[in-house]
């Protein structure tokens, strides 16, 4: 008997996963009307912008504008780095942070220029800090299943870091499969162990679609019971500092196979297309997602 959740939250990443490695820089006034037209498709959690160093990711380096004139609609998220980013992103008025972690150590020393271990001890005070002060925080742990550099990872690892944040109070681990490798089975066997280790603790799973697994990967991981996805309008996405990691999973296409299978998410797939007819035309690829482009062609 199939086991699904009754209701999906989408966490919609395209303004910060969905834009950070594109290269043309997109404005700011731009990359507003994107957020507002997601917002007003019904996405109530996304993720706007990073608070990261302008030379490593220069597409992020106007996060306090958007912070600042974004709708406070919902959850809206800021990914910080550091206590910097950290220090930047609540000057700005952002009440809801991500930090970022890789499991494996080559693909974090790539990505912020720290081994696993020296992130989580620079992260640990500022977690305790935050959760003290009441803020929201999501951990964001890459490289989950393999790792660009280092080929697959040991579940136990990803499980460990895991029990770190969950121990430290963290309201939320959002795990990525960064490369888009993993497969179904690898998908399922991951969430059910997590979901069953941390009962308490929000779950999100976060699927690059490198492979055209993602859908099957999410069909997994809600048969695990997971009931949060973080998606991409338009397919946009992608680490600078993963080779492989292409474009997040659409929003458009999980939404669509969430609703034919009677599963609400609150989301409009007519006004998810209109968000995504805003940002495309500032972005270097046309969008051809399968939905979007069945959209486009009025099929
Ligand atoms: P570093 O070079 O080791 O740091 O970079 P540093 O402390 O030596 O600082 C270097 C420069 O950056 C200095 O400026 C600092 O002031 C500045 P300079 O003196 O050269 O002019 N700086 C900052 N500027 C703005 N905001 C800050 C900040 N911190 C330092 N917060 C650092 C370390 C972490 C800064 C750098 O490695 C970095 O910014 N990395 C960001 C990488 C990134 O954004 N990756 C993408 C997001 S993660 C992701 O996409 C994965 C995810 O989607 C899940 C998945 O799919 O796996 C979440
Ligand atoms: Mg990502």
């Amino acid at each position: 008997m199939l086991s699904l959740p009754k209701t999906v939250t989408i966490i919609e990443v395209g303004p910060r996963d969905g834009l950070q490695n594109e290269k043309r820089l997109v404005s700011t006034g731009d990359k507003l009307a994107f957020i507002k037209a997601l917002q007003q498709a019904g996405i109530e959690e996304m993720e706007l912008t990073s608070f990261v160093s302008p030379k490593w990711v220069p597409q992020m380096a106007d996060s306090k504008e958007i912070v600042a004139s974004a709708n406070k609609i919902g959850r809206q998220f800021v990914l910080t780095p550091n206590e910097r980013g950290i220090g930047a992103a609540r000057e700005a008025g952002a009440d809801a942070l991500a930090v970022f972690v890789g499991v494996s150590d080559s693909f974090n020393k790539k990505n912020i220029n720290k081994t696993t271990a020296e992130s989580m001890a620079a992260l640990k005070p500022l977690i305790l800090q935050l959760k003290e002060d009441g803020i929201f925080i999501r951990a964001c742990i890459s490289t989950a299943f393999y790792c660009p550099f280092e080929g697959a990872v040991k579940t136990a690892d990803t499980i460990h870091l895991c029990q770190q944040f969950v121990d430290w109070g963290v309201d939320e681990l959002s795990v990525a499969d960064t490369i888009g490798m993993a497969n179904p089975a690898e998908s399922y066997t991951l969430f059910k162990q997590l979901k069953e280790k941390f009962p308490e603790t929000l779950l999100t799973a976060h699927f690059h679609d490198t492979r055209k697994m993602a859908l099957a990967n999410i069909f997994a991981a809600l048969q695990a019971g997971v009931d949060r996805f973080d998606t991409s309008a338009g397919g946009l996405g992608g680490c600078p500092f993963a080779p492989g990691a292409t474009g997040n999973v659409a929003t458009e296409d999980v939404v669509n196979m969430l609703h034919r299978m009677d599963i609400p998410t609150g989301i409009d797939l007519n006004l998810l297309y209109s968000a995504i007819e805003k940002i495309e035309p500032h972005v270097s690829n046309p969008i051809n997602t399968g939905m979007y482009t069945l959209y486009k062609n009025r099929l």
